[in-house]
């Protein structure tokens, strides 16, 4: 399916920047992945060129009705030199259903995991191998028609870029603080707030930014209708221990299905540990922390992996978990999925696929 594939080597590649500098998201390999789509001649010319800056219209959809869909993915290198990925075929898939609610045209999955797998062994010697860094990767289309009625592009480009990075948190596995947000919203029921498209994050940056003003890293946002269900926090997906069984927010239409949601999920019911999805809201966990049945609390996401929480502000009710420490489950469910990503770990649930 990729036969046509062109690939076009830079002859002027970057210097790469030492672990301890990469942070998140701050640097990107020699090269990029492109492919254009138009309504005649679907997804076509997929091709590997040095990493540039791309040209569009003024007029192109995505700047003006943010038709644009995102993922992000790690690919990891082994102490034996093999490079793995961490269940690839899920975030495409997801693309795919992001797609579906944006009406972007629908992307074959093998394609776009070989063209993947192309890109990242042109650019293999990109991915860090210190602890906790990895190879992000953000798969993203763009809608290019210049036209400005609002309706689906006739055009697109699906592009993938590859970033090395470290921490996502400067705290890294530390527990962070976490403001709970009563104003603002990030999605509602019926909305994109399952999509991973653009404006589902351009909603959170205001309530991110007055948290951090308050001395918070990120905010933990209720349901958009009752303003009392515990949806996600920041950009993660959220979970609870309460008296050893593991609580989060049932997927409910406004929350995100993350990757690595659902390998917590996985991993806790291989490990024997109770886990249940349902509606939670935040009173509750402020009353069950007062009956000291609250445990642990952390964020799941690709990029942070898991994130303890410590505090919660509450309009002005502030609580505490763990004695904000890093508790003993998250430390786990961090060493298990990284060891397991990173090829140090059996593989018991069959995620890792070779690139
Ligand atoms: C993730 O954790 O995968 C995210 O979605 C964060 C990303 C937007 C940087």
């Amino acid at each position: 399916m990729l036969q046509s594939l062109e690939i076009e080597l830079t002859s002027n590649k970057k210097q790469q920047p030492a672990a301890d500098q990469l942070g998140f998201g701050n640097h990107f390999t020699d090269h990029m992945f492109i492919m254009d789509y138009s309504t005649d001649n679907g997804w076509h010319k997929p091709r590997i060129q040095p990493y540039q800056p791309i040209v569009l219209d003024p007029a192109a959809k995505v700047f003006h009705y943010g038709q644009t869909i995102f993922e992000g993915l790690k690919a990891y290198k082994t102490d034996d030199g093999r490079v793995l990925l961490f269940r690839p075929h899920k975030n495409i898939q997801r693309m795919n259903r992001s797609n579906e609610r944006l009406s972007v045209p629908e992307l074959n999955v093998d394609v776009v995991i070989e063209a993947l797998k192309q890109l990242i062994s042109v650019d293999k010697d990109w991915i860090p191998t210190a602890p906790s860094t990895s190879l992000y990767i953000r798969p993203f289309i763009i809608a290019t028609q210049p036209q400005l009625g609002v309706a689906p592009s006739t055009h697109y480009q699906f592009i993938i870029i590859m970033s090395p990075v470290g921490a996502y948190y400067t705290e890294g596995v530390n527990p962070v603080k976490i403001f709970v947000e009563s104003e603002y919203v990030r999605s509602v029921k019926g909305g994109v707030g399952e999509a991973k498209t653009a404006g589902n994050y351009a909603a959170g940056l205001k309530a991110q930014e007055i948290a951090k003003e308050k001395g918070y890293s990120q905010v933990l946002w209720l349901d958009g209708v009752h303003r009392k269900y515990i949806e996600e926090v920041g950009s993660m997906n959220v979970f609870f221990k309460l008296k050893g069984v593991v609580h989060t927010p049932a997927l409910n239409g406004s929350i995100l299905d993350g990757v690595t949601r659902n390998s917590i999920i996985q991993l806790l019911k291989h490990w024997n540990i109770e886990v249940i999805e349902r509606p939670i809201t935040i009173e509750e966990l402020y009353k069950a922390s007062q009956n000291g049945e609250l445990e642990e609390a952390f964020g799941t996401g690709t990029a942070a992996v898991i994130s303890p929480i410590g505090e919660l502000n509450w309009q002005d009710d502030v609580l505490i978990i763990n004695d904000g420490k890093t508790g003993e489950l998250s430390k786990k469910l961090y060493d298990t999925l990284t060891g397991i990503q990173m090829g140090k770990l059996e593989d018991p649930l069959g995620w890792m696929v070779e690139a």
